[in-house]
């Protein structure tokens, strides 16, 4: 199990540099990195959302040094990263969203997918030992839709836009890994790299489209049905501090021992503890004490795949990492977070990593 003292140890005072330091994700990181008093530089684009947590959080600009500007500007990008000199890289910035993707392929592929290899590319021209996490997803993996939980070693693949650019930004990772970074020269470049492989995370203070929580909440703050798209839809659907204790002790593990943790990573629940999008849905009217739902069809929806389940085994048998929340525990985190004034999200959103370091 995460030893939650050395891995704050290991953070004291380190340098990281994180991108998509103002999406959900990234915001939740930086609270953590605060907590262990790590020295924080964010590269990413302005929150999308007058509401969002990077905002909440971020209120007295205290988390990090914070660069606003374009992944896709690899000049700038590779200036930021050798002048800030990070002992450790989160890459997450990237476009998320399945639908969207459709919508905007060439602007997901330039995101995500180059965005990576721009992420890489800095790294060679770093003078010093570095550690990089390139957050990735679930859907990395050629999805058969069978009732089959994916392994590291399964075939990358990915039919909607969003999916292929991150299948992408695995190849251009491996090949930046294999090209520039080998672990036979390690020694001499320094540069170790990893690949994050988590599902679909809830959490408070995500309020993008097209994800369900936040259509949830938004429905039950405004006293109306929630509509749910894909009812029977089975989604791993894990606390986002989880898979972000995962990528943490990922990197501390990289940083000590390149060898041993190089490489693709998945994090997601224990077998088993799926929800469908009904059953999460019932449980947050439940914990909201009010609520109702209706289902929609969809008889154009673009192709969304249907089981998507990680086989966590390396990450619990090697990394010894294991998620700590429990598919309904994580529901009932979340739902608690929204019923929190906006006063008082930022001290909830703490308290939370608190919590979470003490289980
Ligand atoms: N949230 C989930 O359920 C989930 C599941 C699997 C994987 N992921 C991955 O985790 C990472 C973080 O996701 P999130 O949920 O926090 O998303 P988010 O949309 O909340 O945040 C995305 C971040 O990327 C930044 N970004 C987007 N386009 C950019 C650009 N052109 N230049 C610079 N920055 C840019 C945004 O500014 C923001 O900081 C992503 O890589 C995503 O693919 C998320």
């Amino acid at each position: 199990m995460v030893n939650k003292k050395t891995l704050a140890e290991f953070f004291s005072d380190k340098k990281v540099f994180v991108t998509g330091h103002t999406g959900f994700k990234g915001s939740w990181l930086l609270s953590i990195l605060k907590t262990f008093n790590s020295r924080v530089k964010g590269y990413a684009l302005a929150p999308s959302h007058f509401t969002n947590l990077y905002s909440i959080v971020n209120n007295d600009d205290r988390l990090c040094k914070s660069v606003i500007h374009d992944i896709r500007d690899e000049k700038k990008l590779q200036e930021e990263i050798i002048d800030f000199a990070p002992d450790i890289i989160f890459h997450l910035a990237a476009q998320p969203l399945v639908r969207y993707s459709y919508a905007h392929p060439l602007e997901t592929f330039k995101v995500n997918t180059i965005g990576t290899a721009n992420v890489l590319n800095a790294c060679r021209y770093l003078d010093k030992k570095c550690s990089v996490i390139i957050v990735t997803t679930d859907k990395v993996y050629e999805n058969t839709d069978q009732d089959y939980a994916y392994k590291e070693l399964d075939r990358i693949g990915g039919c909607d836009p969003y999916s292929a650019s991150k299948a992408a930004a695995e190849i251009v990772t491996n090949s930046y890994r294999e090209s520039y970074f080998n672990l036979k020269n390690i020694g001499v470049h320094n540069m170790a790299i990893a690949t994050a492989r988590a599902g679909n995370v809830i959490g408070g203070g995500d309020w993008s489209n097209d994800r369900i929580v936040a259509d949830i909440v938004k429905a039950l703050q405004k006293n109306q049905k929630i509509p749910i798209r894909n009812p029977n839809s089975i989604r791993p659907w894990q606390h986002v501090l989880d898979p972000l204790f995962g990528y943490l002790y990922l990197a501390q593990n990289l940083h000590n021992l390149p060898e041993k943790y190089s490489g693709g990573w998945n994090f997601g629940p224990l077998e088993n503890d799926t929800y469908s999008v009904k059953e999460l849905v019932e449980k947050a009217i439940g914990i909201w004490n009010s609520g109702s739902y209706e289902i929609i069809s969809e008889d154009n929806a673009p192709h969304e795949a249907k089981l998507l389940k990680l086989n966590i085994n390396k990450s619990l048998e090697v990394l010894n990492w294991k998620p700590l929340l429990p598919a309904a525990t994580a529901i009932e985190w979340t739902i608690d977070w929204y019923k929190k004034s906006a006063e008082t999200q930022k001290e909830f959103t703490f308290y939370q990593i608190q919590k979470y370091l003490e289980l």
